[in-house]
């Protein structure tokens, strides 16, 4: 019997490095998203492709694979929710409102899907299951420019707590993850946009310049080996300072 994850957003960024983190721990991984990390490769290791912007295809792309994973008996299992938009930037009134949709979909309603499938699917409460949600300080700082992704950020902190609510059995932990500066392409477009559009552009280039990014890689091991594979707090907010 394996323990097993379930990542989102796989293709790139923290969410590609945490899949490889946790296949390398020796974890049956599904990766969800658009696309998938080349380097994510193994018998362990299946993706599913879904576009998690249009959440009335969610449930059915990735309930079978659930399923199987169910079936197959895990000694544990674990979501981590990380798959998530910066766009679009810029301050409401001149933001499209198909925009906004799509990224309170991506970020928020598609993580509550995700969670509700879970639940479905690993109903037996002898398994020790665990869900993280991947925030930012953004929940509790507004970003000037970002508006959209704190609003979506602070909704999925309330949804850890609702979790831990609703959590019927001690065998389910729920928790939250602001995991620092990382470098990745969700930094690199926000330090690429325009001052008119998004005003916090120079914290971004700073956060750069300076030399504070963390790789991947480091952020993606500690996760897997503080959050995912040792005892976690039940309802905690974790940053990455304390990992
Ligand atoms: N980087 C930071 O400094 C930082 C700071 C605080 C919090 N975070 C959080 O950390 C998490 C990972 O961020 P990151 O920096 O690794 O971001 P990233 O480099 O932009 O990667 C985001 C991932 O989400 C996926 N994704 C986006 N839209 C999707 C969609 N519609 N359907 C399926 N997958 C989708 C992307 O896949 P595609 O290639 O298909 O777009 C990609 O795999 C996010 O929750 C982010 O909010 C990051």
């Amino acid at each position: 019997m394996t323990h097993a994850a379930i990542v989102t957003g796989v293709s790139k960024g923290l969410g590609a490095a945490l899949a490889a983190a946790l296949l390398g721990r020796g974890y049956a991984v599904i990766g969800i998203g658009r696309s998938s990390a080349p380097e994510l490769t193994g018998d362990a290791y299946r993706f599913v492709e879904c576009d998690l912007g249009v959440i009335e295809r969610i449930d059915a792309a990735v309930e079978p694979a659930l399923r199987a994973l169910a079936r197959s008996s895990p000694q544990s299992v674990c979501l981590v929710n990380n798959a998530a938009v910066a766009s679009p930037v810029g301050a409401l009134g001149g933001l499209d409102a198909i925009e906004i949709e799509r990224s309170l979909d991506v970020n928020l309603t598609a993580v509550a899907i995700l969670c509700n499938v879970f639940l479905r699917v690993f109903g037996d409460e002898s398994l020790p299951r665990r869900i993280i949600n991947v925030s930012s300080g953004a929940a509790q700082s507004t970003i000037p420019g970002g508006g959209l992704y704190c609003v979506a950020k602070a909704g999925l902190e309330m949804l850890t707590r609702v979790l831990v609510e609703d959590a019927k059995a001690p065998s389910l932990t729920a928790i939250t993850l602001r995991p620092g500066i990382i470098d990745t392409p969700m930094q690199v477009f926000m330090r690429s946009q325009p001052a008119d559009v998004l005003p916090s552009v120079t914290m971004f280039r700073e956060f750069h310049d300076s030399g504070q990014l963390v790789k991947p890689e480091v952020v993606a091991m500690k996760i897997a080996d503080q959050l995912v594979r040792a005892p976690v707090e039940q309802g905690r907010t974790y940053n990455y300072r304390e990992l």
